[in-house]
């Protein structure tokens, strides 16, 4: 049970929870196809669809008026401004590959402003929650972005583009290079959400990525602003579901790995 005993926490943790407690049954079955010629793909879009219906049942249930932004389903409108915005896996790739690292996450808009998220991950059963003006917590601890302050010693995740990724020419290489030459650590974990929550939770010192939706990182901004982080676009200042490069971490090096990453 996270410490924010918000009820509206509390809806979003339980509902995640139960959506969870599928995907881990799912997971498993993952692992066992993985080894079949045709694979796990069907599969997992399957799971991917159910964790989100179970996820957007659970919350009308217990919010009537609320609307939804979903990945796989996409907007239901809000009767009183407040909105859900849902990744129901996040990590797919990973989990589709049978790679324990993937979560659940769900913020909540209040009239276009952030005003909670959760990030689960199941299998480490993890809970990163925030409210505003309330903290950000991992299961019972209080959050805080790290308080690094060199580059060099920092570890900064970010996301590498893929086949059939729509912003091949955006100069990732470019920025790897450039910030590979000055970090302690690199890493690509594969699941924005929580590469996020890595960043509240000072796992991670920083971290930028081009491209992301709104949400893979709704839950995850708020987290950060909650624990004390810096949020921004490198292309400059604009709502925060907009899409461009997200990039994240404590004040000092906020500024230094914009720097670094701006062309
Ligand atoms: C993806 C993950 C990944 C990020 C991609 C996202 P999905 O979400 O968050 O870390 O690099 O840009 O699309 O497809 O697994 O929900
Ligand atoms: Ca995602
Ligand atoms: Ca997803």
């Amino acid at each position: 049970m996270p410490p924010i005993r918000s009820a509206n926490i509390n809806v979003m943790d339980q509902a995640a929870r139960k959506a969870a407690r599928h995907l881990i049954r799912d997971f498993g079955e993952v692992e066992q196809l993985q080894v079949s010629i045709k694979g796990p793909g069907d599969f997992v879009s399957a799971a991917d669809r159910k964790a989100e219906k179970i996820l957007r049942d659970e919350l009308s249930r217990a919010r009537p008026n609320f609307g939804f932004l979903l990945e796989e389903s996409g907007e239901v409108p809000s009767k009183d401004g407040h909105r859900w915005i849902i990744d129901p896996l996040d990590g797919t790739t990973n989990f589709l590959h049978g790679i324990p690292h993937f979560a659940i996450s769900i913020g909540l808009e209040w009239r276009g402003e952030l005003i909670a998220g959760l990030v689960y991950d199941p299998l480490k059963d993890e809970t990163f929650v925030a409210e505003k003006g309330a903290g950000a917590f991992l299961n019972e601890r209080r959050l805080r972005v790290s308080k690094r302050s060199e580059l060099s010693r920092s570890m900064i995740g970010t996301g590498i583009p893929v086949l059939d990724w729509p912003g091949r020419e955006k100069g990732f290489a470019a920025q790897l290079e450039r910030v590979s030459d000055k970090v302690a650590g690199l890493r690509r974990l594969g699941t924005a959400s929580l590469d996020l929550a890595y960043v509240a939770a000072g796992r991670f010192d920083g971290f930028w990525e081009y491209g992301l939706k709104p949400w893979d990182i709704a839950a995850g901004i708020i987290l950060i602003r909650e624990a004390g982080g810096m949020v921004s676009h490198l292309e400059g200042e604009q709502p925060w579901s907009d899409p461009g490069t997200l990039v994240v971490a404590n004040a000092d090096l906020h500024t230094q790995l914009t720097r670094l990453l701006s062309p």
